[in-house]
């Protein structure tokens, strides 16, 4: 019998513990995984995930989530849907209730999610709006370069200042919200769940690596799994939660194999100076982590652990 062992990104503190104890009740990993991560959507505190989550450049909350099971490598997903407040259970039912389909984005996801019973919500909480707002008065509109804002329409210049917007919060400081959540069961079954509201301002219809297998979410059970939070566009591109799972594959550390997967993101172009950060869990049952500066930390709950203890990433810097 497996020892059971749950990982998460920054904030997943907030879902972890509940996700353990559905574990130790000799519950799945899928279970546990789903249970944790809404228990972070449903945290108003949390302004990068679920109800609360930082809207999108049009002032409206748009959700990705992940949910990828190793054994069999079974994947459910959902983009850029609006109006349910729990992204990663319709990524479970899309897994489970839809023949053939991983993926559904916009309009078809929330039509699916209709479809199977979930109740709408209103996700954009006054706390989130005010914080969407405040950020908005606060462009420098005359920043724009090259470009003669004064005599644009009132439409033009905004959507200017929401793409200066997302500029500005890319590289902000702390931990990005995305959130990660890896368990393995007592079989020994490991499920790696992603979800996020994704970076605010974004464009309307942005889709990030939470929802994409390979890119934000992969899980293999015969080698471990891994999931990354931070500028997405980045793991889109580096493949990079397929990249760490290969390196283990290889016979590296879950915390080497981040680190190199990390590495070669790095070494993307990228204007935004973008950070990026990825943990893992190997198929025996190690864990570790990466990131692009110091000080970054994972959650870590053992079958043994009373509480969410917090472990150090490897800084890439
Ligand atoms: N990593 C989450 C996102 O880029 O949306």
């Amino acid at each position: 019998m497996a020892e059971l062992l749950i990982i998460g990104s920054e904030r997943s503190e907030a879902g972890i513990p509940a996700a353990m104890e559905i574990l130790r009740r000799g519950g799945s990993a899928l279970e546990a995984v789903e249970r944790g991560l809404i228990l972070c959507e449903d945290n108003l505190a949390d302004h990068y995930v679920g109800t609360g989550g930082l809207p999108n450049a049009r002032g409206e909350v748009e959700l990705d989530a992940s949910i990828m099971v190793g054994s069999s490598r079974a994947f459910g997903a959902v983009g850029a849907v609006k109006n349910f407040p729990n992204p990663i259970s319709i990524a479970r039912a899309v897994m489970e209730k839809l023949p053939q389909h991983a993926l559904l984005v916009g309009q078809g996801a929330e039509d699916f999610a209709d479809s199977v019973g979930f109740k709408r919500a209103e996700l954009l909480t006054p706390e989130a709006k005010e914080l969407w707002l405040q950020q908005l008065r606060d462009v420098p509109v005359q920043s724009i370069e090259g470009e003669n804002t004064k005599a644009m329409t009132g439409d033009v210049r905004y959507r200017l200042a929401a793409i200066e917007l997302v500029k500005k919060f890319a590289p902000h400081e702390g931990p990005w919200g995305t959130i990660n959540i890896i368990a393995r069961d007592r079989s020994g079954e490991i499920v790696c769940g992603v979800s996020t509201s994704g970076y605010p301002y974004k464009h309307p219809g942005r889709v990030g690596d939470s929802s994409i297998p390979g890119a934000g979410n992969y899980a293999d059970s015969r080698y471990g799994a891994a999931a990354c939070t931070g500028r997405g566009e980045l793991s889109l591109r580096g493949g990079t939660a397929r990249t760490v799972v290969e390196n283990m594959r290889h016979g590296m550390s879950a915390e080497d194999a981040c680190f190199e997967a990390l590495k070669d993101a790095r070494n993307l172009p990228d204007d935004f100076r973008a950070e990026l950060r990825c943990l893992a869990i190997t198929a025996d049952g190690h864990h570790g982590g990466a990131a692009g500066m110091e000080g970054s930390t994972y959650t870590l709950m053992t079958e043994s652990s009373t509480q969410p203890e917090f472990r150090p990433r490897k800084a890439l810097l």
